[in-house]
């Protein structure tokens, strides 16, 4: 199976969360693990819409929380893809908080991770160059 070439706009997914009190670590505040796990599947999806095939996590670069996002804010996570290797895939994150009665956002995060489509003998896939 050959993966064909799509623009990185096609990939694009933009996923809303509200963080409950089981989202929180003791500041109430956003856990750090919560929001990974988060980001984690929006990244996928725009990795499965690129390359239409299940994606694994191969590696996350570094996460750097710059500002905590409180508990009954909103998250918004944009994810992309933004290269295409011979297997591996690039995505690009964005994460901001969002306080839905003042209506301002503020960002929290960015990162990059790595996916491998895999076929379904879980053999990493190539793209067509
Ligand atoms: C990621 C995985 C598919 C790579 O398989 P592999 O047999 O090592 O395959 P290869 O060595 O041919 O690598 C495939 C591609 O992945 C890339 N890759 C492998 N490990 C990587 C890493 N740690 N970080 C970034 N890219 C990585 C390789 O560079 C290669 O990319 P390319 O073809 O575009 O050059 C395999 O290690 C795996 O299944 N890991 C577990 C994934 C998982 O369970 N994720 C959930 C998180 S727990």
């Amino acid at each position: 199976m050959t993966l064909m070439p799509k623009k990185a706009h096609e990939s694009l997914v933009q996923m809303t969360e509200l963080v409950l009190p089981n989202d929180t670590n003791t500041f109430g505040n956003l856990m750090g693990g919560r929001l990974m796990y988060w980001m984690d599947i929006a990244a996928a999806l725009a990795c499965m819409k690129h390359c239409a095939a299940p994606v694994v996590t191969a590696s996350v670069d570094n996460i750097s929380f710059e500002n905590p996002i409180k508990l009954g804010n909103v998250v918004h996570i944009e994810a992309i893809v933004t290269r295409a290797f011979t297997t591996s895939i690039e995505v690009h994150m964005k994460v901001w908080g969002e306080d839905p009665v003042l209506q301002y956002r503020y960002k929290s995060n960015e990162a990059f991770m790595t996916f491998v489509a895999l076929d379904p003998n879980g053999k990493s896939v190539p793209y067509r160059r």
